[in-house]
């Protein structure tokens, strides 16, 4: 990023990320099903969108299952798909009314097709929209969307259709799901975890990053104020000299 980028950043974050985490803790501290946990994750996920908005923050992207996740038990992959299957049938229409933009990145391929079905028909209702653009990242993977871009600029080369040296920084990035948002000023990850689990490799080279102790199911309007507030005291520089 040029200098000058440094000296004119925006105070207010204008990109969040969000790696969602502790679920399973919560519920286990109160002796109830790791299930419950993600129940009350999907409540938690609610009040961030409404909190987003009251602060006026332009994009939100929630990391909700990574391509990892795919190797949990078999019980707990189908008790998190049928709760995204449920938020996708009940809060779209109000997320739509709430001028939401409603977006998800990630390997499609491997959601169930109802489920494929249900992120279009959400993406297409509400594309017009942008007083918040939601993401949700889903079988989504940091190393896997790097590695599969790459795959498809090397199809275009051997193709003919693209010359090695026009492949730079800018046109790698535009050739990524993110290419019309802009980087994560703030990354937020909940739980106490201070690891980005393959999240966002690439966009998030210059983010800030907030650990907050915070169990996701915790979370909300005040945890998100509180990481905004420690975001406002950072000092970005994007490389450039002190001063
Ligand atoms: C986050 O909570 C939700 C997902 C990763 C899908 P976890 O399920 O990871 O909860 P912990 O980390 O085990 O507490
Ligand atoms: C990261 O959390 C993925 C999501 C929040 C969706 P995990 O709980 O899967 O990460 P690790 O296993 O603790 O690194
Ligand atoms: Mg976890």
């Amino acid at each position: 990023m040029a200098e000058s980028d440094a000296q004119h950043q925006p105070k207010h974050p204008r990109h969040i990320a969000i790696i969602m985490d502790g679920n399973g803790r919560w519920a286990n501290a109160r002796g109830l099903p790791r299930t419950v946990g993600h129940q009350r994750g999907a409540e938690a996920v609610r009040r961030t969108v409404e909190a987003s908005i009251d602060l006026g923050i332009g994009y939100l992207t929630l990391f909700g299952f990574s391509s990892e996740n795919w190797k949990r038990p078999k019980m707990e992959v189908l008790d998190l798909m049928g709760l995204l299957r449920r938020y996708l049938k009940s809060e779209i229409v109000e997320l739509h009314e709430k001028g939401v933009r409603f977006r998800v990145i990630g390997d499609r391929v491997r959601l169930d097709s109802d489920i494929v079905k249900l992120i279009e028909q959400a993406e297409r209702l509400t594309k017009e929209n942008s007083r918040l653009v939601l993401t949700i990242a889903l079988s989504y993977g940091g190393r896997d969307e790097i590695v599969s871009t790459s795959r498809r600029l090397a199809e275009l080369v051997a193709e003919g259709a693209l010359k090695p040296d026009q492949i730079n920084e800018q046109m790698f990035g535009e050739a990524l799901e993110t290419a019309d948002i802009p980087d994560p000023d703030l990354l937020i990850r909940t739980s106490g975890e201070k690891r980005i689990s393959n999240f966002m490799l690439w966009q998030c080279a210059y983010s800030e990053y907030v650990f907050l102790p915070t169990l996701w199911p915790d979370f909300g309007k005040d945890q998100l104020s509180e990481a905004i507030d420690e975001f406002c005291q950072r000092d970005r520089r994007f490389g450039a000299a002190v001063g």
